[in-house]
């Protein structure tokens, strides 16, 4: 049987060297175990000894067995010590170290179908001009000739905040606050915004919507001259084999007046299911100034003479992206604003 102390001594050093829990497991088993341990091995056979080595004996492994305890307590709180420092070393939050990057946003496809349309027509010397969203009846209908009781106005039917004040139902009264503004021919102007009408929201139209509205004056312009221009637009924006046609429409305030359109990009303008077998899209209407519009805006119809559009932006955009529902521009869903 070996000796207490030198037993207890080699326990301790071993604990004291022992780097993990399931080490000081195994120490412990080999000295304390209740059947094989070392120090129940010293009292194997104690019971054939005299009684004062008897006593001697339990001493000296009492003495031993609470030595190891102390021991492991220690090592065991030592080894956890040593686990949390490790850990708050490679743990800890660096907060020099650069976040994830934000998600960039990018302009909504309407805003970049405008920039691009004020774009080619700043080209030509056309300056933005821009008009309020709530508008007055005279601006709105009456200096367009559009006078009350007109049954023309049927189709510029807005919301009103009072009869005299109402959300303009097209961008053509800043043709009139931008001659009076502008006063001297000549003016080439572009004036893009939203507009409002009483329509429900279907897949074509909406009761707001984007139009950008043209207006030149200046001495001799002929539907020629606005023909050419709205042509070189619209290849600028959508490709030079795209083909242009006038038809003949009204508006109270052209004369003559014209709906544009503009060949179908998909079929090519042979015909096919997006542009419903016609070939040609519509966009919007145009003109030739009216003498009375040119009065109202304070400039002499005997001396200039103008020519004016309006087109929608959503649907130049819906041709420019094959887009079918006029909806989409206005609904937040990413997987439809990501695309563009
Ligand atoms: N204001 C007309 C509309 O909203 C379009 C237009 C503008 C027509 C200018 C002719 C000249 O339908």
């Amino acid at each position: 049987m070996s000796d207490p102390s030198e037993m207890t001594s080699q326990a301790l050093a071993a604990i004291g060297q022992a780097q993990s829990n399931t080490e000081l497991e195994r120490i412990e088993l080999e000295y304390l175990g209740r059947k094989s341990g070392k120090v129940s091995a010293m009292l194997s056979n104690i019971g054939r000894l005299a009684p004062a080595e008897k006593a001697a004996l339990g001493k000296a492994a009492n003495e031993a067995k609470r030595a190891i305890e102390g021991a492991l307590v220690a090592r065991r709180a030592e080894l956890e010590q040593a686990r949390l420092a490790d850990l708050a070393e490679t743990e800890a939050v660096d907060i020099t170290f650069p976040g994830p990057p934000l998600d960039r946003g990018h302009v909504h496809v309407l805003t970049q179908v405008r920039r691009q349309i004020e774009t080619v027509l700043e080209s030509l010397g056309y300056q933005v001009e821009l008009g309020p969203e709530v508008e007055t009846e005279w601006y709105n209908f009456e200096a367009l000739n559009l006078t009350a009781g007109h049954p023309a106005r049927e189709s510029w039917d807005s919301f009103y905040f009072s009869p005299e004040l109402l959300l303009r139902a097209h961008t053509s009264p800043v043709q009139i606050r931008a001659m009076q503004r502008l006063k001297e021919p000549p003016i080439y102007i572009i004036t893009p915004g939203r507009v409002y009408r009483r329509d429900p929201a279907e897949a074509t139209r909406l009761p707001y919507f984007s139009q950008v509205e043209g207006l030149a004056v200046d001495k001799g312009l002929t539907v020629g001259d606005m023909k050419g221009t709205l042509l070189y637009m619209i290849q600028s924006l959508y490709g030079r084999e795209r083909k242009v046609r006038v038809r003949p429409s009204y508006f109270p305030f052209t004369e003559p007046s014209f709906e544009f359109d503009v060949s179908c990009g998909i079929c090519g303008g042979i015909g096919c299911k997006s542009c419903r077998h016609k070939g040609w899209l519509e966009v919007g209407g145009c003109g030739m100034v009216h003498p009375q519009v040119l009065r109202n805006g304070g400039i002499d119809p005997t001396r200039w003479n103008g020519y004016a559009w309006g087109f929608g932006i959503e649907r130049m955009a819906m041709l420019k992206h094959d887009v079918d529902d006029i909806r989409l521009f206005y609904e937040p869903d990413l997987r439809f604003i990501e695309q563009f």
